[in-house]
C-alpha cells in the first residue's frame, strides 16, 4: 500500500509510490494524457494520467473530472523542473484513480469574477489560490503572535464577548437582549484584561470584537479579530518597545515561512524586510504641524485641502498615509489629544488636553494597526472618566475597584488582525484577510 502524503511534503517522495486525496484543482486534457492539478490543502500538484499506464476505465473518468471532483490518487512522484504547482518541479504518474465525488458545475472559473459574486460564494471562494494564501498567512500570523507573547512570560486569560458595558465608547455598541436586560458584544477585552493584570502580571486577550460602525472603508468589519497585551508597570516607552519587538517578529516570521504564499500574492517584500526595530516615534503635535507644513506647499487645491489638520481632530486616512510616508518602517504617533480618545487613557502630566497614548501605522497607506496607552491609575480620575462617559457607575464598579484595590501604573494596547494581514499580504481591502466577513451590507455566508 502506499503512504497518504501531504502535497507540501511531496520532495520527500521522489520517486516512491504515494497516494494523494483531494479536489480537481483544473484540469487539461491531451487526448491520451490527462493532467489533474490535485490540491489537498497543503498545496497543489500536477497529476498525470496516461492511457497506457492506467485502467481503461479509470482513465475514462480521468477525462470527465469537472472542477473541484473529490479523488483519490495513486501513482509514483518524479522530479520535473517544469511541473507547476505549489510547491512546483514534482509530479505523480497516476497509477489508480478513485472518484470520490463528481463535483457539480462549480461557479468560480479562471475567469474574471465581481467581487460581490465572489463574496457571495466566500464558501467556495476560499479554495482559490490566492484565498488559500492569505488565510495561510493569517494563521501564521496569529501563531507568530502567541508564540512571541507565550515565550515572553505571557499568559493569555480569555476575556467576555458578552458584556454589561461599552468598553470603547458609547457609539458603536451591538445590543443585545440578554433576559429582559441590556446587554454588548465587546469592543474589546481591554477592561478585563485591566483585571487580569493585577492577577497575572503580563496578559493578553485574543477573541472577536464588534463594532456596529457605519463605516464603509477598506478597513472596517463589524467583527475582527484583536489581540490584546496588557502589562502591569508599563509606561508608554515600555509599550513602544515591546510593540516594535512583537510586530517585527510576526513579519520576519511570515517571511521566513510564507515566500511561495507572498508570491502567490504579489507582494513586494522590500518594505516588510525594514520592518526591524527600532520604529521612529513622532508626536501628534509634530504630526500636525508637518501635515500642515505639506498643505501648505501642496500646489494640488485638492491635497491641500485633504492634508490640512486642525489641532485637536483625529487623523483621516490621507492623514495616515502622509505621516507613515515620512518614514520607511511603521511608525509610532503618541501623546493624542484626550478629545477623540478613550476615557481610560493617562492625561500627560501637566497638559492635560493630550493623553498617553499611541498608535502605530503600517507603511504602504495601511494605516493604523495597534492602538493603546498608558492607563489612568489614579481612582479619583477614573471616577470622573467613567461619570463623563454617561453609562452608568453599577456597570463600572468591579472596573473602578481595580483603582482601589492595589492600583499600579500599566499600559496595553490591541493590534487588529485583519488590518495586519491586508498589510503583511499588500491586500487593497480587508475583506479578504478574515475567512467570513462581517461588513455594513454582508453577513452571508
Ligand atoms: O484602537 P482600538 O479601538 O483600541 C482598542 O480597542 C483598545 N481597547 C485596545 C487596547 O488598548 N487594549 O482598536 C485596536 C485595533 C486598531 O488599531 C485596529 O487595528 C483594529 O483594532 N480595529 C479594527 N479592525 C477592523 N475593523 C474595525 N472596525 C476595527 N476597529 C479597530
Ligand atoms: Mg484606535
Amino acid at each position: 500500500m502506499a503512504t497518504n502524503i501531504s502535497i507540501k511534503n511531496i520532495a520527500q517522495y521522489d520517486g516512491q509510490e504515494v497516494t494523494i486525496r483531494g479536489w480537481v484543482y483544473n484540469r487539461t486534457d491531451k487526448g491520451k494524457l490527462q493532467f489533474i492539478q490535485l490540491r489537498d490543502g497543503t498545496g497543489i500538484t500536477q497529476c498525470v494520467a496516461f492511457k497506457k499506464d492506467m485502467d481503461a476505465e479509470q482513465f475514462d473518468i480521468a477525462g470527465k473530472l469537472t472542477q473541484e471532483s473529490s479523488v483519490i490518487i495513486t501513482g509514483s512522484v518524479r522530479k520535473d523542473e517544469r511541473a507547476p504547482g505549489i510547491p512546483g518541479g514534482f509530479e505523480v504518474g497516476i497509477k489508480s484513480l478513485q472518484l470520490v465525488q463528481m463535483a457539480d458545475e462549480y461557479p468560480i472559473t479562471p475567469k474574471d469574477h465581481g467581487v460581490e459574486f465572489l463574496m457571495d460564494n466566500r464558501h467556495l471562494w476560499l479554495r482559490s489560490s490566492r484565498q488559500w494564501a492569505i488565510i495561510r498567512i493569517r494563521s501564521t500570523i496569529v501563531n507568530a503572535m502567541r508564540n512571541w507573547l507565550d515565550n515572553d512570560g505571557y499568559m493569555l486569560v480569555d476575556t467576555p464577548i458578552i458584556t454589561p458595558s461599552a468598553g470603547e465608547d458609547s457609539t458603536s455598541l451591538f445590543e443585545l437582549d440578554y433576559y429582559g436586560e441590556k446587554a454588548f458584544l465587546a469592543q474589546t477585552g481591554q477592561l478585563y484584561n485591566e483585571a487580569n493584570m493585577a492577577a497575572f502580571g503580563k496578559v493578553y486577550c485574543f477573541g472577536p470584537t464588534f463594532r456596529a460602525e457605519k463605516s464603509k472603508t477598506r478597513r472596517h468589519l463589524m467583527e475582527f479579530w484583536m489581540l490584546e497585551p496588557e502589562m502591569a508597570f508599563y509606561n508608554l516607552e515600555d509599550l513602544m518597545d515591546m510593540e516594535q519587538s512583537f510586530i517585527s517578529h510576526i513579519v520576519q516570521t511570515v517571511l521566513e515561512k510564507h515566500q511561495e504564499e507572498l508570491k502567490i500574492l504579489e507582494r513586494d517584500t522590500s518594505s516588510l524586510e525594514r520592518v526591524l526595530p527600532p520604529f521612529p516615534r513622532i508626536s501628534y503635535d509634530e504630526c500636525v504641524e508637518r501635515l500642515n507644513k505639506l498643505s501648505d506647499a501642496a500646489t494640488d487645491p485638492e491635497q491641500k485641502q485633504l492634508l490640512h489638520i486642525d489641532w485637536g481632530t483625529d487623523f483621516g486616512s490621507p492623514h495616515e498615509t502622509a505621516v507613515a510616508e515620512m518614514f520607511d518602517k511603521p511608525v509610532f504617533v503618541y501623546n493624542f489629544p484626550s478629545v477623540f480618545k478613550a476615557f481610560y487613557m493617562q492625561p500627560v502630566e501637566g497638559r492635560p488636553e493630550v493623553c498617553r497614548s499611541v498608535d502605530l501605522l503600517a507603511p504602504e497607506g495601511y494605516g493604523e494597526i495597534t492602538g493603546g496607552s498608558e492607563r489612568i491609575y489614579d481612582s479619583a480620575l477614573i471616577e470622573q472618566q467613567v461619570k463623563k462617559m454617561g453609562l452608568g457607575r453599577e456597570a463600572y464598579a468591579w472596573y473602578l475597584d481595580l483603582r482601589r484595590f492595589g492600583s499600579v501604573p500599566h499600559s496595553g494596547f490591541g493590534i487588529g488582525l485583519e488590518r495586519t494581514v491586508a498589510w503583511i499580504c499588500g491586500l487593497p481591502h480587508i475583506r479578504e484577510t478574515i475567512p467570513y466577513a462581517r461588513m455594513l451590507n454582508r453577513k452571508y455566508p
